[in-house]
């Protein structure tokens, strides 16, 4: 593996667990001593070096295709994404685990390969992989996998014979051709750019799920809970050993004889935390249909240890050891994380359970809590009549695919914290979109969701008389059907009103135009603290941008200066249901890209969809998580960093299953550069800029020779139906994906 010999040593005066060597040849020759050994180990911590195990090159490459795997392009690497539904084989992208109850995200990225696909290869048992693990599929992965096998197999034969069981009971639960949750993973996990000084915790506190793992580390992180023990101790990693830890089936098939401990990856320690750490890996699990249960009846010492456990019954799992896994991968991901904004507590906590945790939490009823709490905070009726709308929604369905987005959190971004601000610069620059949470602005965007309504329950005329106009303007009304959605010229389904941050700023006096009564009406107490709220949270990441890309101090704030005229504005936006559900489904609003600089957008449903970087179909979803804004990066950022911040193509579409059946709201605020800003590559301010502009395929993109008021205004302008004149116009409005063959997307 490039660049092993410069990583800096463990250092020597940090608290380390000692873990018992031992010694794989000794024991394949039956040496007594040695069984012995592993036995106090398996027993105790459940953890041991394991020297002279003989797939030293097998490991090293292993690291290779971990490295080649991760280089690929995000999005290619989503097409082989683990799904949210308990499947581990495939990609884990980083961000899609809880490490804690709180609902901190991992910054782990693995690729995770059955055993019974690299065996089968080139037939597939499971599933299809990139191409990076293909390739290596029958040079690497197969024979690591095979070499894994024997080892673990030679130990657990050995275990079960400590344990008093019939030769072969243990074997015969893993045995080699039946289709298990045994599996090949490569894991990365980046540098923390600050040291020790920014750590945080990689991957949360666990018990590994099957009977035994095999681990390979260059650096620093694993660490121990040794029982009885509140402290974590890190576990030295040495040259040639492989780490290798009791997992809960053997816990479970062993009424707790053989211990499955906890253990946790956290950041590397002192200089180590600046490399990227990588792991390889194997892991034995029971054949998918073994029933995870103890077993006394083989055993007079498991039926002893069972009857003398405080607790017998958590090793009666109820659960194969495919369920036991699926659940406990299932409930580790982000996305079946409850958390609700108002009442702040977490719903659900299940990934980890079997150490310290009954088999099953009491689900708390979130929606009665935040009701309560709700009620306790507030006696505002129109708040209440606006929860009991809400909790009226049906959920976003769990068996659709959606995308994966970062959660940022803008207190963390706001601190300085420096991993967070690499993350945001990871979403920035890779699918430019993301969550971002703790804004502080909820009460704004529920105010703003009500003044929509108020409005749109206008007379249609009424509304007409604040309309947008065909000549490229954007503030005020837009009635529904007023824009193409395609080149063919298919109608929008959307109504919008839009109010200029330069109005709602100098109100009550007007800047550029009158608005209806119900927006006068909430000008001061909701439209404008939701503007100031959203000019700070959107300055604050454009200047974090700024300096990531180089470029000189408030170069980008000097192009949104806050009383300059611009074309920033407050939104929301009625898409109606459809009443036969997504039978009926159409596009509410055309792809397109953003034309301004930073969007903040807040959802109550699912709808959103964008199209991954270098993906040609299959739009994913945006799932709308409570509390949480979506942010997404537009033309005019992307523009001046010479495409390094992605402005991605996005479209609206019916809301999905029977969330179709509602009106689909959704409010934001668009930042976009003072009116005569020119749409230009800052090039002579940042080398970073300058240097990809010149390996842009098309440089040309980057000077558009217009400022940004043309530039919105054209696009405005020739959505519009009343400027069609055939598809020619359609293409008339495009922005920066106009010039990105690979990016058309067919509607
Ligand atoms: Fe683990
Ligand atoms: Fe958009």
């Amino acid at each position: 593996m490039p660049g092993l010999n410069k990583l800096p040593p463990f250092p020597e005066d940090i608290p380390t667990h000692p873990l018992l060597v031992i010694d794989y040849q000794l024991l394949k020759e039956g040496n007594e001593d040695e069984i012995n050994r592993l036995w106090e180990a398996a027993t105790k911590l459940g953890f041991w070096y394991l020297k002279n195990h003989g797939a030293d090159r097998e490991v090293d490459e292993m690291f290779e295709m971990g490295e080649e795997t991760m280089k690929l392009p995000l999005a290619e690497k989503m097409k082989f994404s683990q799904g949210e539904e308990g499947a581990s084989f495939g990609y884990k992208v980083a961000g899609s685990y809880a490490v804690d109850e709180k609902g901190t995200q991992d910054t782990v990225e693995f690729i995770n390969i059955s055993k019974d696909d690299a065996l089968a290869w080139p037939n597939k048992v499971h599933r299809e992989y990139p191409s990076t693990v293909n390739s290596r599929m029958e040079s690497t992965i197969k024979p690591f996998v095979q070499k894994a096998v024997e080892v673990n197999g030679l130990l657990i034969d050995i275990l079960n014979d400590k344990l008093g069981l019939p030769k072969g009971t243990l074997a015969a639960k893993h045995k080699l051709l039946e289709p298990s949750g045994s599996e090949a993973r490569c894991i990365k996990n980046p540098p923390r750019p600050g040291g020790v000084d920014d750590a945080q915790t990689a991957l949360g506190a666990h018990t590994d799920f099957g009977s035994l793992s095999f681990l390979h580390n260059r650096l620093g992180g694993l660490q121990v809970l040794p029982p009885g023990s509140h402290s974590w101790y890190y576990v030295k990693p040495l040259p040639g050993h492989a780490v290798c830890n009791v997992g809960d089936a053997l816990a479970v098939f062993s009424g707790g004889i053989l211990h499955s401990n906890l253990h946790r990856i956290v950041t590397a320690p002192k200089e180590q935390a600046k490399y990227e750490r990588w792991s390889s890996a194997f892991f034995t699990r029971p054949a998918n249909h073994v029933e995870l249960t103890p077993l006394t009846d083989e055993s007079a010492m498991i039926a002893e240890a069972v009857r003398h456990s405080p607790d017998p019954n958590r090793f009666r799992t109820g659960q194969t050891s495919a369920e036991w896994f699926a659940r406990r991968v299932k409930y580790q991901r982000i996305k079946h994380w409850t958390v609700d904004r108002r009442a702040g507590q977490p719903a659900e906590v299940q990934s980890n359970i079997h150490r310290h945790k009954p088999l099953q939490f009491d689900k708390i009823n979130m929606g009665l809590l935040v009701a309560l709490v709700y009620t306790a905070l507030t006696n505002s009726s129109a708040l209440l009549t606006c929860l009991n709308r809400l909790n009226k929604l049906p959920p976003f369905p769990e068996d659709i695919p959606t995308h994966p987005l970062l959660v940022i959190d803008y207190q963390l971004l706001k601190e300085g914290d420096e991993a967070e601000i690499s993350r945001l610069w990871d979403a920035a620059t890779t699918i430019g979109f993301w969550y971002l949470k703790n804004h502080g602005a909820d009460q704004e965007v529920d105010g703003m969701f009500e003044m929509g309504e108020k409005t749109m329950s206008l007379p249609l005329d009424e509304k007409m008389k604040f309309e947008w106009g065909d000549e490229g303007g954007t503030f005020g009304y837009k009635a529904s059907g007023s824009n193409a959605v395609d080149e063919k010229g298919t109608r929008d389904t959307v109504e919008f009103i839009n109010i200029s941050k330069d109005d709602a700023l100098a109100w009550p006096n007007k800047v550029h135009r009158d608005y209806p009564s119900t927006v006068n009406a909430r000008m001061e107490n909701t439209i404008k603290p939701f503007v100031q709220k959203s000019v700070v949270i959107n300055g604050l990441i454009i200047d974090i941008l700024n300096d990531k890309l180089g470029l000189p101090k408030g170069t980008f704030a000097a192009k949104h200066k806050l009383l300059e005229h611009c074309r920033s504005d407050a939104r929301c936006i009625k898409n109606p249901p459809r009443p036969g559900g997504i039978d009926d489904a159409r596009t509410a609003l055309g792809a397109h890209t953003d034309f301004g600089s930073l969007s903040f957008l807040h959802n109550r449903l699912g709808g959103l969809q964008v199209m991954p970087p270098g993906s040609q179909s299959c739009p994913f979803s945006h799932q709308p998580l409570p509390g949480h804004a979506i942010c997404n990066i537009g033309d005019a950022l992307s523009v001046f960093s010479g495409g390094i911040l992605r402005s991605n193509v996005h479209r609206i579409v019916t809301a999905p299953k029977e969330q179709a059946k509602y009106d689909r709201w959704s409010t934001g605020f668009f930042t976009r550069p003072a009116n005569y800003v020119e749409l230009v590559a800052l090039t002579d301010e940042s080398p970073m800029i300058a240097e990809a502009v010149k390996n842009a395929p098309d440089p040309s993109k980057f000077r558009t020779g217009q400022t940004s008021e043309e530039w919105l205004a054209r696009r405005v302008k020739y959505q519009r139906i009343k400027n069609r004149t055939g598809p020619e116009s359609w293409h008339a409005s495009k922005g920066t994906e106009h010039s990105e063959p690979d990016q058309a997307v067919s509607v």
